[in-house]
């Protein structure tokens, strides 16, 4: 394997704190770069090198790409759907220059690849509720669908015209117990279980009944690392491949909840983000991903829920309920 060198812009999120650990279990500690503009996760400390770093800056990113000698970057840094919703216009800034900024450094200094994640939030009410395939009718109505529908087509933009190898997921909502969800609609599957744990009781911003698409992370990961070192002659999609995990409502996570802990509660309170969540598919339909690189999902609602439970319980020394 050529010699990589791996800058990841938005290591301290839910996603990169992960990420940046398993990239770093493969390409090695000092060869995995993290960067954020918030301060370095406690659980990224002491096990590999960690820079400052806003991705509005070009200059400056090009800077540690250059001095670092980066040859891929994991884009994360992004404003998600919720928090988007309250800010449009730093949520269209941030997302579209940021991703346009390591367009333009990758094309630069000849990266080798990039990865940077789209969403099922392209994805708007006019799309099949049911299995959404890859190629369909895309209309969303959030100012971060719309900025990642945007995001795609430069990634494929930047493939054709220039022959940069940009690569993409379009991951479903996120569920993972290592570091805190950042501003989405789908965030209320990982509130959920630590409210469990914590107070036994949950309220719920979403309708018992509203089914979303979701994955645990750690099918995520694997998902996200098995793209990257798939041949590239392998993937035919460079705007963005759908990739499924789980598709489960309120209702249903609560109850497999109260399989561990009996006494478990839950009330709804809809509030606006019920309208973006009615926005999205229920379900996904991902085989072009599979066919194209092989994508499995491992986890099913059970399992995710067993293995949440009692990672929690273990990481924030939580008694048994
Ligand atoms: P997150 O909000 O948890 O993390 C994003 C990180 O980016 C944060 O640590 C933040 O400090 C950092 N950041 C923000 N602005 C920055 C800037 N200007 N420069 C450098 N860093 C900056 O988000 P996440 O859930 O880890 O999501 C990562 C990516 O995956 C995003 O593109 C998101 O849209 C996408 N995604 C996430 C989910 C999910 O369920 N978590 C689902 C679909 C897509
Ligand atoms: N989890 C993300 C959100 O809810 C989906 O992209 O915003």
């Amino acid at each position: 394997m050529a010699k990589e060198k791996i800058l990841v812009i938005g290591a301290s999120g839910q996603i990169g704190v992960e990420l940046t650990l398993a990239l770093r279990k493969i390409y090695g500690n000092a060869n995995v770069v993290a960067s954020d503009l918030r301060e370095e996760n406690e659980l990224l400390r002491g096990s590999g090198p960690y820079v400052s770093l806003d991705v509005m800056n070009k200059e400056m990113l090009h800077v540690q790409v250059i001095r670092q000698n980066i040859t891929q970057i994991y884009l994360l840094a992004a404003i998600l759907s919720a928090t988007g919703e309250k800010n449009p216009n730093l949520a269209w800034h941030l997302n579209m220059q940021g991703l346009l900024n390591v367009l333009d450094i990758a094309r630069e200094e000849k990266l080798q690849k990039v990865f940077w994640p789209s969403s099922i939030a392209v994805f708007g009410p006019t799309s099949p509720r049911k299995d959404c395939p890859q190629r369909t009718i895309i209309e969303p109505i959030t100012v971060y669908g719309i900025s990642k529908y945007a995001g795609e087509f430069w990634c494929n933009y930047f493939y054709g015209r220039y022959g940069a190898d940009v690569r993409s997921i379009r991951y479903p909502g996120l569920i993972s117990y290592k570091s805190s969800p950042g501003g989405g609609t789908t965030d209320y599957a990982v509130e959920i279980f630590t409210e469990a744990l914590e107070n036994g009781h949950y309220t719920c911003f979403l309708q018992e009944d509203t089914y979303l698409p979701m994955m645990y992370m750690p099918d995520a990961i694997r998902a996200t690392i098995e793209l990257m070192e798939a041949p590239a002659a392998k993937i035919t999609v460079r705007t963005s491949y759908n990739v499924s995990g789980l598709s489960f409502s309120p209702r249903e996570i609560s109850e497999e909840i109260k399989k561990h802990i009996p006494d478990f509660t839950i009330v709804y309170a809809p509030d606006y983000r019920q309208a973006i969540a009615n926005s999205w598919p229920q379900s996904i339909d991902d085989s072009v991903a599979r066919q194209d690189w092989g994508w499995r999902n491992e986890y099913d609602l059970s399992r995710m829920t067993a293995d949440m439970l009692e990672n929690l319980q273990e990481a924030n020394n939580l008694p048994v309920r």
